[in-house]
């Protein structure tokens, strides 16, 4: 019911606003509840605002650093893992704009970032109490004291294009034999936990087989979680894998014998893992940008290292600079390697926007917005606001699977201040409630493979 009042809120704006300029009575009570304001987002609510760069405590690079080294406590995993990033700026947007919604004559230059969200009350791959085998209990809003999931109801439509309907059977029909491989931080899990209940619907099965050991998978000593998790469905011999690495560089310790040795992060050095197994690839979706950040650095023991010396340069050594480097020599590795995989696909995934407001995760930054599209609804604009992922992968053969201006217009869909626990404590405005957005960044991955 809730959705529908979306779709009517265009016809409701003339007539509030009649009734608006006659009445005082009105206009009071329009400012005393902003949460009713109807009127459709101007271009300049839409655009991102300016992301600061935020200053992080010592205590959270203590926290950190703890939970990185030995992590007895299973409690851990209801704390958020917070970054910052810094999404690109609004003025970089192009201002073109054309009309021709639901052009479909055109799909094959489709622009799936650009486009409009829609409620859909039928829209469930999922259910948040299901999907146990794979879905993180923090992440399943479902299970927490959250009662709004308006957020769980709206369905990405691109502007120009018909968008392929998602299907779990077409899904691994289309891969069979194949495998697919996500790696990245814990967005990229995320999104692989949706894809997991996407693909099995949430519901128990035999059909799938853990597989994580054939590519070396495991939990290392001390270690909360495995390194990555792999997955075979029997029924189509699809491999669904997920491997973590959060910032796409070669990482290697300084001193192997010293468990407390510096770790030396080669930016110009694909992960090992992706050297080795991407001849088994088929589908392969990569993304780093939450942990370039001093604090996650400094947590993490990693030097910068590149041509395999210790980064002199200044302005290297800058995170922005870094992860910029980083970013284009992993795509510019992988690239050269295309011609040997010719059937290999691959994506860089843009940026996930955080939405923390009024601080950040531990100064009491917030996220409470509970209507959908408040910040808007529409992307109009052509290209990416994720610059530096759209320019590394210009002119190669890997795809920007563009999300992050779509998913910046739901800034309602965040864990937010909800927790298993029910004990207040820090928001996560970074990851997803789930089902929730990731959902879509995996429809519109599959439009595309
Ligand atoms: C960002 O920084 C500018 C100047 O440093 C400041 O005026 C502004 O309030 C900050 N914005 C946020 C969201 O913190
Ligand atoms: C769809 O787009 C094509 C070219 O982009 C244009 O020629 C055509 O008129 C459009 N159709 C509609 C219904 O807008
Ligand atoms: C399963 O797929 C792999 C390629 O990913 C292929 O080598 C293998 O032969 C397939 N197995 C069967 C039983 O078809
Ligand atoms: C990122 O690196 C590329 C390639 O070295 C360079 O052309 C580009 O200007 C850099 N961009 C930024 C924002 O540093």
């Amino acid at each position: 019911m809730k959705a529908e009042t979306y779709g009517l809120r265009g016809k409701g704006v003339s007539l509030i606003s009649i009734v608006l300029i006659c009445t005082t009575i009105i206009i009071w009570s329009w400012e005393k509840t902003p949460s009713l304001n109807v009127s459709i987002p101007s271009r300049a609510t839409m655009q991102l605002p300016s992301e600061n760069i935020s200053i992080v405590s010592h205590k959270e690079a203590k926290t950190e650093a703890k939970r990185n080294e030995k992590d007895k406590t299973s409690k851990r995993e209801h704390r958020p893992d917070f970054v910052n990033d810094s999404p690109q700026r609004s003025s970089l947007i192009s201002e073109k704009e054309d009309n021709n919604w639901n052009n479909a004559t055109d799909n094959k230059v489709c622009n799936y970032a650009k486009g409009k969200w829609v409620p859909d009350n039928h829209r469930s791959f999922y259910s948040g109490f299901g999907c146990k085998r794979w879905l993180s209990k923090m992440w399943a809003c479902r299970l927490t004291q959250r009662t709004d999931f308006a957020y769980e109801k709206l369905r990405w439509q691109p502007k120009d294009c018909q968008m392929e309907e998602f299907e779990k059977s077409k899904f691994l029909r289309r891969m069979q034999h194949k495998t697919l491989a996500l790696i990245g931080d814990s967005l990229s899990r995320q999104q692989f936990q949706s894809l997991m209940c996407m693909l099995t619907s949430g519901k128990k099965t035999h059909d799938v087989e853990d597989v994580g050991k054939k590519y070396g998978l495991a939990r290392g000593k001390g270690a909360l979680r495995p390194n990555g998790w792999a997955y075979h469905f029997l029924s189509t011999n699809t491999t669904i894998l997920f491997y973590w690495s959060a910032t796409l560089c070669d990482v290697e310790p300084i001193d192997a014998s010293n468990p407390g040795s510096d770790q030396a992060m080669h930016l110009d050095r694909p992960p090992v893992f992706l050297r080795q197994y991407l001849h088994k690839f088929d589908v392969l979706v990569l993304n780093t940008g939450h942990h370039w950040n001093r604090v996650k650095f400094k947590a993490n023991r990693w030097v910068m290292r590149v041509g395999g010396m210790p980064n002199t340069d200044k302005k290297l050594g800058t995170m922005g600079s870094a992860k910029n480097l980083t970013i284009h020599s992993i795509v510019s590795w992988v690239n050269s390697q295309l011609p040997k995989h010719p059937g290999l696909k691959v994506f860089f995934r843009s940026i996930s926007p955080r939405h923390f407001v009024g601080g950040e995760w531990n100064t009491g930054g917030s996220c409470d917005n509970t209507t959908p599209m408040s910040v808007g609804k529409e992307i109009l604009w052509e290209e990416s606001t994720d610059q530096v992922a759209a320019h590394a992968v210009k002119g190669t053969g890997i795809k920007l699977l563009d999300i992050t201006a779509l998913s910046h217009l739901r800034d309602e869909g965040h864990i937010s201040r909800f927790s298993i626990s029910a004990k207040p404590g820090v928001h996560d405005c970074l990851h997803w409630c789930l089902p929730g957005i990731p959902d879509t960044w995996n429809e519109i991955l599959f439009a595309q493979i």
